[in-house]
């Protein structure tokens, strides 16, 4: 089954091609000939996800899902949110990201955290949405040279290693992202 994955980014792309697993053809935006960025202007991570799997649409006419991906920081009062790829410059600046959320939490004891991944799949013209989250907390400094972002700081539940210290196979198992597609794989398989 072919689907169009709207992302230019290789590790979402490889981390969704792991869990998507046999079956299905993923699709780049650049295969289909999209290679601006797309637009995310809405207030919500559902909105995101939604405005790009339309984008995608409206242009190709193919399946298609997208995702939106947040980090909540109960002390920040769910922030950096929406606004995770662009919480300390506009550019997308991981690590400086990461210097901004080490520093909002310095001394703070509170630092329960969450992510949340929304994915909008739009087939045949009709839309569906579906979510994944992992619960966690902020480490005190950043551990591991695996994933991208957040990963570094970032220690799920149940575990003493942040994200970027595990193997690609042990973050899709117990990742946001991972739980959202495997959502997204049982509406595929269902219709
Ligand atoms: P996006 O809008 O889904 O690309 O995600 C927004 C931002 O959240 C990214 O730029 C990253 O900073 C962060 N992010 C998304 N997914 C992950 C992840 O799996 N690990 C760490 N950070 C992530």
């Amino acid at each position: 089954m072919k689907i169009v994955f709207a992302t230019n980014n290789a590790h979402k792309l490889s981390e969704v091609r792991a869990v998507l697993g046999e079956g299905f053809e993923l699709v780049t935006l650049r295969e289909v000939g999209i290679t601006e960025d797309i637009p995310e202007t809405g207030a919500t991570l559902d909105e995101n996800a939604s405005q790009k799997a339309h984008y995608v649409y409206e242009r190709t006419g193919l399946d298609c899902f997208a995702d939106d991906t947040g980090l909540e920081v109960e002390e920040l009062n769910g922030a950096p949110g929406v606004r995770s790829a662009r919480y300390a410059t506009e550019g997308h600046d991981f690590a400086a990201n990461n210097r901004k959320l080490l520093h909002e939490l310095e001394g703070k004891t509170n630092r329960r955290a969450r992510f949340r991944t929304v994915i909008s799949l739009i087939r045949g013209g009709v839309e569906q949405q579906v979510e994944g989250i992992v619960e966690g907390r902020i480490a005190t400094e950043e551990a591991g040279c695996g994933g991208f972002g957040y990963d570094p700081l970032f220690v799920p539940d149940g575990h003493t290693v942040t994200f970027a210290e595990m193997s690609a196979d042990e973050k899709n198992a117990i990742s946001h992202r991972g739980r959202a597609v495997a959502e997204l794989v049982k509406l595929l398989r269902d219709s």
